[in-house]
């Protein structure tokens, strides 16, 4: 489970380090789009990809919003699944023992709450658990009325709740950040300055579709959060602000399908990526992606991946 004794492998180096721990590929599954790892097992060599981000673990089971809560757009996806998860009891006692006995399985707990307080909870429960890698604490959520994106949108609110998940977190955190804000370099200085060790960027974009027939939403929740490739460039934008505003590591997501939409995230000052929506059309999205990214490299004489990070020329 420790990736410290990762050894480097014929041809390019596609290791990196990210808050003191080593990844075998830079490229991981996203919260939300990838269960609990274990359910893709069968599909996907765990050992291929960097590792993955469970889905988001509250302090109590949720059952989430009510459907219709997915629908395909244009572009992309659109969601408002509201969080519906196991609660994070019985991850650690079903979920995280099957884990460990899966060669090169290297697990990121995404952590939600609706307030402080959940979310501090939830840590110490993890806190006691084994061989898990890194926090990502998700304050970016546009699905639930409370907690999630507000904090996210808040300066405020977004400092306190990081520092105090911070000082509650025997592992490193990377605190998710919503794209829903006018500057989201603002807020990722916030999230550093509050002690966060890394960010990843982007969650969903909050959006509405209509159905025209009907009149009606075509969410019950009304609102969903937009992923896929419609908002990949704005991603990519967005990580090229905060690489220019921040010094801690960044982890790019958003729209990614391709190993060169991978090298986009780098080069805009990613450390590393999260593929997401993506697995929803090919659930080998992920493996596929790290694979190419390393033939990519092979390709264009990239020794070292963690040469093209914030290797953009202006
Ligand atoms: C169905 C679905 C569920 C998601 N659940 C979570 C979640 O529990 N926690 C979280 O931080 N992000 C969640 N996300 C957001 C994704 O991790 C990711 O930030 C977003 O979809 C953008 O990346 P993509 O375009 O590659 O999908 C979810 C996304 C989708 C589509």
């Amino acid at each position: 489970m420790s990736t410290s004794s990762v050894k480097p492998p014929k041809g390019p180096d596609m290791r990196v380090n990210l808050c003191g721990v080593e990844f075998a590929s830079p490229v991981l599954a996203a919260s939300g789009t990838f269960g609990y790892g274990v359910e893709f097992e069968e599909i996907v060599s765990l050992d291929r990809i960097g590792g993955f981000i469970t889905k988001g673990l509250s302090r109590e089971p949720m059952a989430g919003n009510a459907a219709p809560r997915i629908i395909e757009t244009a572009a992309g996806m659109m969601n408002a699944i509201g969080l519906q998860n196991m609660g994070v009891r019985a991850f650690v006692e079903e979920k995280l023992p099957k884990l460990r006995s899966i060669p090169g399985a290297v697990v990121i707990t995404n952590i939600f709450g609706f307030t402080i307080e959940d979310c501090l909870q939830v840590i110490e429960i993890l806190n006691d658990a084994p061989d898990i890698a890194l926090y990502e604490l998700n304050a970016s959520c546009p699905n639930t009325s409370h907690g999630g994106m507000v904090f996210g949108t808040d300066p405020t609110l977004l400092g306190d709740l990081v520092y105090r998940c911070k000082m509650a977190s025997k592992r490193p955190l990377i605190v998710k950040l919503s794209p829903n804000v006018t500057s989201i370099a603002h807020m990722a200085t916030v999230a550093a300055g509050a002690g966060a060790d890394a960010v990843s960027l982007v969650n969903t974009f909050l959006s509405l579709a209509i159905d025209i027939e009907t009149r009606r939403p075509r969410i019950a929740n009304i609102t969903g959060g937009l992923s896929g490739p419609a908002i990949k460039p704005i991603a990519v934008r967005m990580v090229h602000d905060v690489a220019n505003a921040v010094h801690i590591p960044i982890v790019g997501l958003g729209g990614i399908t391709r190993a060169e939409d991978a090298v986009e995230f780098l080069l805009a000052g990613a450390t590393a990526v999260q593929v997401g929506t993506a697995s929803y059309a090919d659930p080998r999205a992920v493996e596929n992606i790290a694979t190419g990214l390393r033939r990519w490299c092979l390709d264009q004489g990239v020794d070292k991946v963690t040469s093209l990070t914030r290797g953009l020329k202006t």
